[in-house]
């Protein structure tokens, strides 16, 4: 679809428009994998592996060339610098590389090495490039949140002979052990070795060099003289290279660990596979180069549009992690080797920048996510609209195509939050301007959306169109915001409008200029309920070098494309999330930002929403995306979908359906479809097609409170919003690898979708020996192992967990808007002592009142031997909130079920319908104590493989509110049950 191997030169006349439009409309079979480079197309990954390859053998005998110069040793305030030196054969001179090890308060270290020479600017460019001289060193400003850096200033130093050992971290549990030659540093806790930096030798820091001239006749190449270092052809680009080979690569192996996962986004299994071949590995590296891989392969180590250089290796009684933090293209190459226990060794390349790694100890998943999140942030809350349903498609190609899937899908019941609108809404994608024939009226489109409640998002891309006649462009050259050509000059390559610019969002004008652009009185047509979607943003440049930019282009301060390219995607976003946030709504209001992004890196969760880009309509690309999506979890970016029903080609309704079952777990959940696909809104297939998928959708909506409740934790603490088994369950080793299944935060809502064509059953895997019932049936599942579960096409899959408590709201309406008032349902899920837990987060889901205190957050408790249910105020400022107390007032739990009753209560005389039994219900309001009763239905299980339910109807209790449920008159005769949960 996309055209990559244009040579520029044909970029000019009309023919080539006219190639490009026939080459859209007949999209190829799948990636052309003749586009994009492997490790061995690519000269500093070729040169780093066979770097290892020679270091690796044993007939080497190889010593690292690094070592400390010790008398350059010097710890102060939490940070300890020293200069690492470099043998080069051949010289005298060693290279200087200044280390800089960075402790945090909270346990977290960074290893940062410079080049000396570089830094200075001590070096002479090849060719005519204005390129900076020093090596990238401000990746940190996009990744890592403002105020990172919170020292420890409690390090202990102790030099022992050539190894320095540094004691720090929370209560002193780590240490780093530094060998001075050959440089490596060992991180120990509780007195064992969990990462090893250089561990196996292979840090290569390509220290500057001039080109050294073509050797004689007869004679050998200069040792300088890197294969692959200077001038780079692929696909008809040449990359020129003016800094020469200057690629940083370390080893870091985790002792220990069989398991490592993480290094978004790779259509791949949540476990990493090995990548230097044999049975069931990989033969390449995982690669991190943000790229428009349409109609991606799956189970491939192949890049993909976004990339978050995170790793977290895990084991029994352990999680540990690295975040690598370099913006240029990055190979990652894993190994597992072993002996009485296995241990994971990683190889990580990155062709330019410094080399900043930065390691966390864990000591286990949900402390290392929130070190993580710390330093690069947690998710931004969402409005409540963008974890509802979104309806997209390439193309709604008019208002009345708008007002027609919108009349439709109320007409069947089907409730949806957003109708998207990609490229075709455009005056001949000129963003920023209606189409005006099929756009006549744009903001009485928004009114009659916003009158549900709904909203409308634009798509708005980094390429700007090279035309007369389009102030965008006009003011992006007359105020010098776009990026330039390796010549200083502005960069012109291809993208969807033909010839185009593209804005460079690291230069802060450029942001301000954008940030006008998207004003209400500015971009005309839009409305306060307009939201938007940055697409292409890798940047994909139809005519560039892997569907790219070429990487000797200039950015903002000289910066080259190669240092900063992993970045730039992000930069974009955002961008176009504070221009959305500085858009004037109206009586001085603020709403959240809603922004989608394809490209991405680490810190991209602070921003927005994030999707798995062109994937298509197979099953296996069904199957592929939820690995994926736990994946992006892992890595701190969980606001995560894939495009519902598969972008490209045309999914039968039978994997239509499947999809949307699989969908509504996704936090981000959206159905696309390319131009060419046949139109599959829910409610096209028909029965009972469409009644399943909508059964599926409402369900979404109920349990939007539990979502929401998910992304508030995230927000606060970076665990999961989809959390795969070994998060859950950390000691579980069998359970490890799985990633075929999923926990929807703490819910206790085990679910595993149907991704296999003609399947009426699925086996989930139970971590525990807790008491799991099927959501629908209420049929018991224990035991650990595998449990098979009856799933024909009308049945969604899934369990709940014993010893959890559910929010739900259970009225369908047409919009989650529409939903605000209604009152919640508990679903109390009682485990095998009687107890249960949750929790409930919420506030007007579309300010930020909530930075006020303006929210409500409760944890219920369900104690089965007291029998009583009470909700306690876990707001960090109870006078704050009492205010938003006062609004949410109106929100009333409206009835509360007990699954399992009888493993907490005495339910014989309730059974035998002779009970008068009710609940007694007392809540503090205002200061008040008010008590009152209500009435209980008792539904009996079945037999004893099912439940028994017990539903206390009409509640009355306001969500906001302290009150306790006592249920003591129910039973008597019960054993009391055990305390813990
Ligand atoms: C977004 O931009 C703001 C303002 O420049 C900056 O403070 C913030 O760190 C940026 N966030 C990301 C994730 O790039
Ligand atoms: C239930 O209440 C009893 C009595 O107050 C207490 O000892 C026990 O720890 C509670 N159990 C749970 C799971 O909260």
């Amino acid at each position: 679809m996309r055209v990559s191997a244009l040579s520029p030169s044909n970029s000019a006349g009309g023919l080539t428009i006219l190639l490009l439009l026939l080459d859209f409309i007949a999209p190829a079979a799948t990636v052309k994998h003749e586009n994009f480079k492997t490790c061995s197309q690519s000269g500093f990954c070729r040169r780093n592996r066979a770097f290892a390859d020679h270091a690796l053998a044993p007939e080497s005998n190889w010593v690292s060339p690094y070592e400390i110069k010790e008398n350059t040793l010097l710890l102060q305030n939490g940070i300890l610098t020293a200069e690492i030196l470099k043998t080069v054969p051949g010289r005298t001179e060693k290279v200087v590389l200044p280390l800089n090890i960075n402790f945090q308060k909270n346990g977290a270290v960074r290893v940062t090495i410079d080049e000396l020479k570089r830094t200075k600017g001590d070096i002479v460019l090849r060719g005519e490039s204005k390129a900076r001289k020093e090596r990238y060193n401000e990746a940190e400003r996009w990744a890592l949140v403002p105020g990172w850096d919170v020292r420890d200033d409690k390090v202990v130093y102790d030099n022992q002979k050539g190894q320095i050992t540094l004691t720090f971290g929370p209560e002193l549990k780590y240490k780093a052990i530094i060998t001075v030659y050959p440089f490596n540093v060992k991180f120990e806790r509780d007195g064992e070795t969990h990462v090893v930096l250089n561990d196996r030798g292979l840090m290569n820091v390509e220290h500057w060099r001039a080109q050294p001239p073509e050797p004689e006749e007869g004679k050998e190449k200069s040792p300088e003289d890197l294969d692959g270092g200077w001038d780079e052809t692929f696909g008809g680009n040449t990359d020129t290279k003016p800094r020469g080979p200057e690629a940083v690569a370390m080893d870091i192996s985790f002792p220990g660990y069989e398991y490592v996962f993480g290094i978004p986004s790779h259509a791949t299994s949540l476990s990493l596979k090995t990548t230097r071949g044999g049975e069931g590995a990989y033969e390449e590296p995982y690669r991190l180069f943000n790229a428009d891989v349409f109609e991606y392969i799956v189970d491939s180590p192949m890049t993909l549009y976004g990339s978050i250089p995170f790793m977290q290796a895990h084991r029994k009684g352990s999680s540990v992690g690295v975040l690598w933090l370099n913006a240029a293209e990055t190979w990652v190459d894993v190994v597992k080797e072993k002996k009485t226990k296995t241990d994971t060794k990683t190889h990580w390349v990155s062709e330019a920048g410094q080399l900043d790694v930065w390691v966390f100890l864990g000591p286990n998943p949900s402390t290392l996510y929130k070190t993580y999140g710390e330093l690069t942030g947690f998710t931004k809350m969402p409005p409540t609209f963008a974890i509802a349903y979104h309806q997209c498609r390439w193309n709604y190609v008019s208002e009345d195509d708008v007002r027609d899937v919108d009349r439709k899908l109320d007409k069947h019941n089907i409730p949806y939050d957003v109708i998207w609108l990609d490229i075709e809404y455009s005056d001949n994608k000129r963003y920023f301007l209606f189409d005006k024939l099929a756009f006549k009226h744009p903001e009485s489109m928004m009114k009659n959306i916003e009158k549900t409640e709904r909203k409308v998002v634009l798509i708005n891309d980094p390429h700007i169109k090279n035309t007369n006649d389009y102030h965008v462009v006009e003011e992006l050259k007359s105020k010098d915001l776009a990026v330039k050509d390796k010549s200083s000059e502005i960069y012109e390559g291809w993208c969807w409008p033909g010839s185009s610019h593209w804005i460079d969002t690291f230069n802060p004008a450029a942001i301000e200029w954008w940030k006008s652009l998207f004003q209400l009185d500015k971009f005309k047509g839009t409305a306060k309920n307009t939201f938007f979607w940055n697409d292409m943003n890798e940047p994909s440049v139809f005519n560039g070098p892997e569907t790219t930019m070429p990487k000797d282009n200039l950015h903002f301060g000289n910066w080259e494309h190669r240092d900063v390219h992993n970045v730039y995607g992000m930069t974009f976003m955002n961008a176009t999330h504070q221009a959305l946030e500085a858009r004037d709504i109206g009586k001085g209001k603020t709403q959240r930002s809603f922004v989608l992004t394809r490209a991405f890196f680490a810190g991209a969760q602070r921003i927005g929403a994030m999707w798995t880009g062109d994937n298509e309509a197979k099953w296996e690309h069904l199957q592929a995306a939820l690995p994926m999506l736990l994946s992006q979890g892992i890595a701190g970016f969980p606001f995560s979908g894939a495009d519902v029903g598969g972008f490209f080609g045309n999914p039968s309704n039978e994997l239509l359906t499947r999809w949307y079952q699989s969908g509504i777990w996704y936090p981000f959940f959206r159905a696309h479809a390319h131009i060419d696909s046949k139109r599959r809104e829910p409610y096209v297939a028909g029965d009972p097609y469409t009644g399943i998928i909508r059964d599926a959708i409402r369900l979404r909506y109920t349990l939007l409170p539990a979502w929401y409740t998910a992304f508030h934790r995230a927000s606060k603490d970076g665990m999961p919003i989809i959390r795969p088994n070994f998060v859950v369950h950390p000691d579980d080793e069998e359970g490890f690898a799985i990633d075929d299944q999923t926990y929807i935060g703490d819910t206790g809502l085990l679910v595993k979708p149907v991704v296999a064509e003609g399947v009426d059953k699925v086996d989930f895997y139970l971590a525990d020996d807790e008491v799991y019932y099927d959501y629908w049936t209420h049929k018991i599942y224990q035991g650990k192992g595998r449990k098979d579960y009856s799933a024909p096409l009308d049945t969604i899959p899934i369990l709940m967990r014993g010893g959890h408590i559910i929010p739900r709201r259970d009225r369908h309406r047409r919009s989650s808007g529409l939903m605000k008032h209604d009152p919640f349902t508990l679903v109390l899920v009682l485990n095998k002592r009687g107890h249960a837990m949750g929790f409930f987060y919420h506030d007007d889901g579309e300010s930020f009142d909530y930075k006020q205190g303006a929210y409500i957050n409760r944890q219920f408790m369900y104690n089965g031997s007291l029998k009583t249910l009470t909700s306690r105020d876990l707001h960090k400022d109870r006078a704050a909130g009492a205010a938003y107390k006062k609004v949410a007032k109106a929100l009333q739990v409206e009835k509360i079920v007990i699954v399992g009753a009888s493993n907490s209560l005495d339910i014989t005389a309730l059974a035998k319908g002779k009970s008068k039994a009710k609940a007694l219900l007392v809540e503090e309001d205002d200061g008040k104590i008010k008590e009152w009763e209500a009435s209980l239905s008792y539904t009996a299980a079945a037999d004893k493989d099912h439940a028994d339910i017990l539903v206390i109807k009409n509640t009355k209790l306001k969500i906001g509110n302290d009150w306790t449920v006592y249920l003591e008159q129910v039973g008597g005769e019960k054993d009391t049950p055990k305390d813990e949960l």
